[in-house]
């Protein structure tokens, strides 16, 4: 099994086997640091980011520059050529000249899809739109993978915005290919998980899931609590953000009848969803999770390198 010169889009561009082999190496990275500080000497990776990031673009600049290669790249598409008119495609072309792997952030669903063919170096979505947001889910995995012990027989609740979140798009896509894993989908009705994904997931996977508004009525059976922000930059008018921006304030007393053993997880950035008094509970994982990101992009990139 080679990942070598492959280009990960969509998480579903992947084998299980494929993403297990990713954890490994990420598990082994963490432990045995030493032994790939410089593997990816010489390599460089471009960050193309045309919308905001600090962990995704930061965790990945850390991963490269902690295997011994270089960055080069932008965290604002207002500071590239894009401003000028240049389509993502030519960007895309002429940035594969000047590295080996790309990873691209960008406000449009389908935008990373539709570089590919111009991508003459392995591409990574960093995040399209409300789409999908693959590296995430690679950290999420490895993060329930270090904490729980393997990626099975789990009761995951998806709380917050399910609608525009991509992080909950590719997780719970991801999740549906693990054994037995039964999904809460707690979120307000404008809010919820699109029909496309529910759909698929039924058909291709055949999983079972709970819709509900009410976070407290179920917090007794969940293993992993995934909170999301309310993804403001995806709304069409401020007023109906405003509506929703607190629908769910997770508090030190709404986690009190949970799992002594539950993982809070949340991609983060938290704006108000995580009240900072859970932040010491020791079921709050989701520093630690933000740490195992750069495990998991130093092993992404080594495998799409071809040099693990
Ligand atoms: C997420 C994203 O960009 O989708 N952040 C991240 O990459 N860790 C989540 C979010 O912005 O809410």
């Amino acid at each position: 099994m080679s990942l070598k010169d492959r280009h990960l889009i969509d998480t579903s561009d992947f084998s299980i086997e494929e993403i297990n082999a990713i954890l490994d190496i990420a598990q082994d990275m963490e432990k045995n640091y030493e032994n790939y500080s410089q593997i990816c000497r010489g390599k460089i990776l471009a960050t193309l980011f045309f919308e905001p990031s600090t962990r995704t673009r930061l965790s990945f600049e850390s991963a490269m520059l902690r295997m011994g290669g270089n960055v080069l790249g932008f965290s604002d598409g207002e500071t590239s050529s894009a401003k000028k008119g240049e389509s993502v495609s030519d960007s895309i072309r002429v940035v594969s000249s000047y590295s080996d792997i790309m990873v691209m952030r960008h406000p449009k669903e389908g935008a990373p899809r539709l570089s590919v063919p111009k991508a003459m170096v392995p591409l990574i979505n960093g995040g399209d739109g409300g789409h999908q947001h693959p590296t995430q889910t690679l950290t999420d995995l490895l993060t329930i993978k270090n904490l729980k012990g393997e990626i099975a027989n789990l009761s995951v609740a998806f709380c917050g915005d399910l609608k525009y979140g991509r992080t909950v798009h590719s997780l719970i896509k991801t999740l549906s290919r693990y054994p037995h894993m039964k999904f809460y989908l707690i979120s307000p009705e404008q809010l919820r998980l699109p029909d496309y994904i529910k759909e698929s997931l039924s058909r291709k996977y055949n999983v079972s899931f709970v819709e509900t508004e009410d976070l407290e009525s179920v917090i007794s059976e969940i293993d992993i609590l995934y909170m999301t922000r309310i993804q403001k930059e995806r709304f069409f008018n401020e007023e109906d953000y405003i509506k929703l921006k607190d629908s769910y304030i997770l508090t030190r007393a709404k986690i009190a009848n949970a799992k002594p053993d539950m993982l809070i997880l949340h991609p983060l950035p938290r704006v108000n969803e995580i009240h900072p008094d859970v932040d010491d509970d020791p079921r709050a994982a989701y520093f630690e999770q933000a740490e195992y990101g750069v495990y998991v992009r130093m092993s992404l990139m080594a495998h799409l390198l071809g040099v693990v």
